[in-house]
């Protein structure tokens, strides 16, 4: 949801002063700030340290329970900070991360787009078919990995269900593996897009303003 604010005076001081022009929005609020870095943070943690436990680096020489620990915990985390951003969601009746038929078919033109076929992408929400896509996996996988992890945390006491329907430790095991390979390979397109794409949009994420050029001097 875009609208425009009420800046404080000093800082409208400093924007005439060097000159910037075009109108400051306010792009991503508060809570999008704190679930996003706490949970790229916590996610990095949860990914590095499943990747240790699931084959020690032995040069590493790091204790195997305590590499354990940070992984539960981290992920608790990263839970807790998706929960932050689905009541978000909810309070301001935000859908910008739920895909809709609309945006999926905008994909290809979006893939032409990346690939130099087509000089602008097409118009789109806050956020566009791929991003989308990729945000929507991350949440869906991530959420099948933790309730994975849970299970086998509490093996055989809570979540037996979950055990059977996949049919033991050694495919859950490798359900986690595969997660975590797509994990490996999504989060460098999405730094990678977000450093090259439209540097604003990293301002916003981290100041929440982003500075959009006016109708009049576009
Ligand atoms: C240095 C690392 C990262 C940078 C620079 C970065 C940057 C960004 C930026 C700029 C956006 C906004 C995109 C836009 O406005 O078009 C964004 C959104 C998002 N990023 Fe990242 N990101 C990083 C790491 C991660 C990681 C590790 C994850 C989790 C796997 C992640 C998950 C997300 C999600 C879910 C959104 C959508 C936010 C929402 O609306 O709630 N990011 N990121």
């Amino acid at each position: 949801m875009k609208h425009h604010v009420k800046l404080r005076k000093p800082l409208v001081k400093e924007l005439k002063k060097g000159n910037v022009k075009g109108t400051i929005v306010q792009f991503q609020p508060i809570w999008v700030r704190i679930f996003h870095w706490g949970f790229a943070i916590s996610l990095t943690v949860v990914i590095l340290t499943g990747l240790h436990l699931h084959k020690p680096a032995s040069f590493l020489a790091l204790n195997f329970s305590k590499v354990l620990t940070a992984h539960l915990v981290f992920n608790w985390f990263s839970m807790g900070f998706l929960a932050i951003r689905i009541a978000d969601a909810l309070i301001r009746r935000d859908n910008s991360l739920v895909p809709k038929i609309q945006d999926i078919k905008q994909f290809p033109q979006l893939m032409a787009y990346y690939f130099f076929l087509r000089s602008s992408p097409p118009p789109g929400r806050k956020y566009n078919s791929g991003q989308l896509l990729i945000y929507f996996s991350w949440f869906l996988l991530f959420l099948v990995a933790s309730l994975l992890g849970l299970a086998s945390y509490w093996q055989g006491e809570h979540l037996v269900w979950v055990w059977r329907l996949v049919g033991g430790f050694q495919v859950l095991r490798w359900i986690k593996f595969i997660v975590t390979i797509y994990f490996l390979a999504t989060i460098p397109v999405h730094i990678y897009l977000s450093l090259t794409e439209d540097i604003s949009r990293l301002q916003a994420m981290i100041t929440g303003y982003e500075r959009k050029p006016s109708p009049n001097n576009r």
